[in-house]
């Protein structure tokens, strides 16, 4: 079903479940409708199957925007970024959370449960919300990859 602009996505796997959790909270202040699709303890589960959950939801527009976390973040960003019309940004910083949304128009924010603090990763999502897309020159760079399939 397709949500309102005010929900969000959100998935992680164990090494960030605890991140998540504050997560989720920082999202719940910002206004948002948070849909959590787990993991929802500290047992191992497999990144992918989190992913795939989040990022097939923002591709088929059932969600505009998304968050992922896992240890790194990078195993989050490899698979979600397969998906069409997923733009997802791996932002350990502020400064690439706020170009990630200015210049990449991001959809999918990711994170990782063992590289960022709490305190930081709440800086992160909200100027991640909070930062709009320029789009123009920005827009073309975009459409040249959007919707690319069978590159070789
Ligand atoms: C899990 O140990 C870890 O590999 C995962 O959270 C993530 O960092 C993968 O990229």
């Amino acid at each position: 079903m397709n949500q309102t602009k005010n929900s969000i996505i959100i998935g992680s796997d164990h090494a960030a479940y605890p991140l998540k959790e504050k997560v989720k909270t920082f999202l719940t202040e910002a206004g948002l409708v948070v849909e959590d699709v787990g993991t929802h303890s500290e047992t191992s589960v497999d990144y992918p199957d989190i992913a795939i959950k989040v990022a097939s939801r923002v591709s088929n527009g059932d969600f505009k925007r998304g968050v992922l976390l896992c240890g790194t973040g990078i195993g989050m960003s490899l698979v979600a970024n397969r998906f069409d019309h997923v733009r997802a940004a791996l932002c350990n910083d502020l400064f690439s959370a706020i170009m990630s949304r200015r210049h990449n128009n991001a959809n999918i924010l990711v994170m990782g449960g063992r590289v960022i603090g709490e305190t930081l990763a709440r800086e992160v999502v909200t100027a991640w919300l909070e930062t709009p897309f320029e789009g123009g020159r920005h827009q073309r760079r975009l459409d040249q990859f959007d919707s690319m399939k069978n590159m070789v």
